[in-house]
Parts: structure tokens; sequence; C-alpha cells
């Protein structure tokens, strides 16, 4: 079901109609984080999806490698898009795989920072809330997942997106999947006012940077493909408010992608333990400037002039590096 239709109304209109006012009073969905950028005003972070497997499937290699360029990036944090915890998240909070899959895999000294992390389908399957309760911070500090949440950077301001109560397949045929949907109780509510809230939040933003994080993929050539309801529900905000990225997760890969109706790139990485899934899919309407099957991660270094951005693959060998210059930086110079 449309929240809005954007061909009669401006978008933030049309939210607040349809979600009514009640919604705006209730307490917001979005946690906001800060995490002061470097001095000289850059940026920089690893993105990895898609990982918990208690090492195996090439994650502690992967592990290795983020850890080699962290370094040598000086990253400011970890980015996770979700599916943590294989195969159905974590049980609860003293659930061991936190320790397994996590903490004694990305031990290397660069990746000791905080890790803003989204729940994926798979962390649903599991129990959501232990994922998000704060006191997995005392076994890992580094530790930082919420459903939905803002993290401000001064330079670049993030808007992470709970997904995956967006498809509907979860809740018509789970397909013998039991989610945990406790906190999403009427889900369409709980979508129009998380869409209402993103909206305005991106259009109070002065960042130079405006970039959207979430699981599942908006455009995508991988085994899971685009994701409708993203396309249909997600998309127009982002387009709307001149979004430079959507980094996602679901898809095991590594991909780039853009469409001709923006200047946005939608960024896959998920390709943090098991890859390999095949399924090369046609892009419509949409130019795939790279597109790797196998396992990895990426980089993002952001400044005041552009982004310069990278995917590795299990070796830490750079497959692809791209800078990416917005057009509001470029009427600035
Ligand atoms: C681990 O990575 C190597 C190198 O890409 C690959 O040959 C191997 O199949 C990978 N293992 C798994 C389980 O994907
Ligand atoms: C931005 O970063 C790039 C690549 O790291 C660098 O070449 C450029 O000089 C930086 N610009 C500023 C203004 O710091």
């Amino acid at each position: 079901m449309a929240c809005f239709d954007r061909r009669s109304f401006s978008i933030s209109l049309v939210l607040t109609v349809v979600c009514g006012f009640s919604l705006v009073s209730s307490s917001s969905q979005f946690q906001r984080l800060h995490h002061p950028a470097k001095s000289d005003g850059s940026l920089s972070f690893l993105v990895i999806g898609d990982w918990g497997r208690h090492g195996l499937y090439n994650q502690s290699e992967v592990a290795f490698q983020m850890g080699r360029i962290g370094k040598e990036l000086d990253i400011d944090f970890v980015m996770s898009t979700g599916d943590n915890f294989y195969d159905s998240g974590l049980k609860g909070v003293n659930d061991p795989a936190f320790r397994e899959s996590f903490s004694k895999i990305y031990t290397d000294k660069s990746l000791q920072k905080p890790w803003y992390s989204v729940l994926g389908n798979h962390d649903y399957r599991g129990n959501a809330k232990a994922q998000l309760n704060s006191r997995l911070r005392s076994i890992d500090p580094r530790w930082f997942c919420f459903r939905s949440f803002i993290l401000n950077t001064g330079i670049a301001e993030f808007f992470f997106v709970d997904t995956t109560p967006f498809v509907d397949n979860y809740f018509t045929d789970p397909d013998g999947q039991i989610y945990d949907w406790r906190g999403i109780q009427h889900r369409p509510s709980y979508l129009c006012s998380l869409l209402k809230e993103l909206d305005m939040a991106i259009k109070r933003s002065t960042a130079k940077w405006k970039i959207v994080v979430g699981h599942h993929t908006i455009r995508s050539i991988g085994h899971h493909g685009d994701t409708p309801e993203l396309i249909e529900r997600l998309l127009p905000i982002l387009k709307d408010n001149d979004v430079d990225f959507y980094i996602n997760g679901h898809d095991h890969c590594l991909e780039r992608i853009s469409c001709v109706d923006s200047r946005m790139e939608f960024l896959t990485s998920g390709a943090g333990s098991k890859a390999w899934r095949g399924g090369e899919r046609r892009a419509n309407q949409c130019a795939v400037h790279f597109f790797y099957d196998g396992q990895g991660f990426m980089s993002v270094q952001l400044n005041s002039t552009g982004a310069f951005m990278a995917f590795y693959d299990v070796f830490g060998r750079p497959r692809h590096r791209w800078n990416y210059v917005p057009r509001h930086l470029h009427f600035e110079m």
C-alpha cells in the first residue's frame, strides 16, 4: 500500500496527511548519535554486510583484510548493513554468537571503533531486541545497533533505516520462518511514520553529504535483485532530497549502480562471509559500474571535495576504486 502519490502531492504533505498527527507527537523512531569527523573535516570508514558465521565462509579472511585497510585509511568507524548473525540473529543478549561471530573475529586494532549497525531479515528471525540491547556494549563496547537512527559527523549525515518491515513477503509468505515483530505491532503506521520522520530529517540536514543506509537493496543485479517495496516507498524520498548514496547489504556481493533519473549511487556491500550466489540480473534503466559476486568489503573516504571509494576482495585487493563529486559540490567551486 502506497503511503503517498508522488504525482499529485509533495511527499512531506502527503506523509503528514496519511500518517496523521498522532504519530507526529509520538516519540521519534530515529535515535540520534554524534561521531565528529577528523579535525581536518574528513571522514573514513569501512562497510561490511551479511557476515556473522563464526568465521566461516571466509568471514575471518575478510576481517583480517578489513583490519589492514582500516589501519591504512585510519578509519573512524565501521558500518554494518545488517544480517549480523546467521542463521537467525541472536537468541538473546548472552548468545555466545555475539563473541564468536563478532568480538573474536574483528580483532585488529584499527577495527576497535564503533560499529554502527542496522538489522537484516536474518536478525529478525532471532531475538531482534537482543541486538538492540545496550547491555551488549558491556560485552563489546563497539556495538551500536538500532532499528533506525541518524549519525551526524558534521561533514556527513547518515540515515540508517530499518528496511526489513517494508518487505511484504516476510509477513504474507514467511516460508516457515518466524520473525520477531515485537515493537512493530502496527506495521502501516510504523512504516509511515518512519518515512515521514526520515523525509523531515533529511530536509533539515545541513551536512554536505547525505547518505542513507539500509539492509535491503533498492537497486541490485545480484541474487535477490531490486526490492520493489523500497523502490515504491523509500526511493522517492531519497531522490526528492538529493541523497548522495544508498548503502545496503542483503545481496552477498559488491556492486555499484547508478540510474538515469538521479545522480545517487546504489552501493551494495553484503559480502562479509558466504558469497558466490550467482544470478546476475539485468539492470533496468540503470548502469552497473561494478559487480563482484565474491567476498569483500567497501571503504569510503569523504571530504569537502569528494568521496573516494573502493571495493576490496578477500585478499584485500582493490577490485574497483572511484571518485564521486556530487553536483552541489561542483557548483560551489
Ligand atoms: C574463500 O575465498 C577464496 C578466494 O576467493 C575462494 O576460492 C573460496 O572459494 C572462498 N571460500 C568460500 C567458502 O567462499
Ligand atoms: C580530499 O581527499 C582526497 C583523497 O584522499 C585528496 O586528494 C584531496 O586533497 C582532499 N581534499 C581536501 C580539501 O582535503
